[in-house]
């Protein structure tokens, strides 16, 4: 399939793998580029940019295809070495960025002059039409449905796609309850280019998470996210657990006078227990409400090539068929 997205990043299928704090890694990466999409290291999940090297480097030996770094821009008091990564994502001879978090205007020039293309990911109109604006490629449009941070705006995807498509010049990704042929084939409708998929690759074979991780997934329905750190404007949609219903009752029972220190327990350096130990009740964990549509543990190529092959099918027979 061709659209601006493959023609940006010259790829074979319009699917993206979105950045993922520890589950990111070059085993996934390199796996959903075998297969034709485009594959993203997650920086931050690399302690320092030697170690990002490294993990470019480990990504290039398993695949000879484009892949891309996130470099999520966090709210936090002692920003990570943003200049370092940069360095080791040019160096490393990486075609394609995927910012979030905050504007990333700051390091456009220096992306730009290496010919590095940046997709950013909004989860509104307002904040998409400033990517356009400052010179990013493209974005990812990530309505309320997604796994990981849905903004404060609660615009779920079939009405911010759309409008999306009303404002923006530059190409878009659909992100956010993504999983199938139908969700890419909706997607395209709505005008994205394409789609960026989280959760749905974390229930891969290659997915370089604890099996409990994965299983966690199969076995949720679209009734089992929440929606936690809202009192701090900080939105995460995560797969609920001990922790999550713990965190909920803190923030119900402390209301307006939470802060960050009461629930740094269930969130602060959660990921590497959940994602490698599969200690499950560990912390809040990022998941979408796509976990209601995800059934099995395929390999990378088994779902692209599946996702390809549906969309095929209902734009060929289904949608043709009833245009007569
Ligand atoms: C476990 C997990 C971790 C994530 N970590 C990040 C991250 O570090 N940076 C980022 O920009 N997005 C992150 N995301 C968001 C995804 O890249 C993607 O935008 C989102 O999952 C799309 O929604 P979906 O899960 O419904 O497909 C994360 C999502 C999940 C599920």
């Amino acid at each position: 399939m061709k659209t601006r997205i493959t023609e940006l990043f010259g790829i074979q299928h319009p699917i993206i793998q979105g950045g993922m704090h520890y589950v990111g890694l070059a085993e996934l990466a390199a796996a959903v580029s075998n297969a034709g999409g485009l594959g993203i290291i997650t920086g931050l999940t690399q302690k320092t940019p030697e170690l990002l090297a490294k993990e470019i480097a480990r990504c290039r030996e398993m695949t000879d295809k484009p892949f891309g770094v996130n470099l999520t821009f966090l709210p936090t008091v002692s920003s990570p070495d943003y200049p370092g990564y940069i360095q080791a994502i040019i160096e490393g001879g990486v075609k394609a960025v995927e910012t979030a978090g905050n504007n990333p205007q700051k390091w456009l020039p220096v992306l730009k002059e290496h010919g590095i293309k940046v997709i950013h990911k909004c989860t509104s109109v307002r904040h998409a039409l400033k990517a356009e604006a400052i010179g990013c490629d493209a974005v990812s449009v990530d309505g309320f449905e997604c796994g990981g941070h849905p903004g404060e705006d609660d615009v779920p995807n079939f009405i911010l796609l759309p409008r999306a498509a009303e404002e923006l010049k530059i190409p878009f990704v659909a992100s956010g309850g993504m999983a199938d042929g139908r969700s890419l084939v909706a997607a395209l409708a709505l005008g994205a280019e394409g789609m960026n998929m989280g959760t749905r690759f974390i229930a891969t074979k290659e997915a370089p998470v604890h099996e409990k991780v994965k299983q966690a997934i199969v076995a949720a329905s679209e009734l089992d996210t929440r929606l936690v750190m809202r009192p701090l404007r900080n939105t995460e949609r995560v797969l609920n657990n001990a922790a999550v219903e713990r965190l909920l009752a803190k923030e119900k029972s402390l209301g307006a006078e939470l802060k960050f220190e009461d629930i740094i327990e269930e969130v602060a350096g959660v990921y590497p227990r959940i994602m490698q130990n599969g200690d499950m009740d560990a912390g809040a964990w990022s998941c979408g409400m796509v976990a209601g549509l995800i059934h099995d543990v395929p390999s990378c190529q088994e779902l692209i090539d599946r996702i390809m092959w549906e969309a095929d099918q209902l734009i060929r027979q289904r949608l043709a068929g009833m245009a007569g």
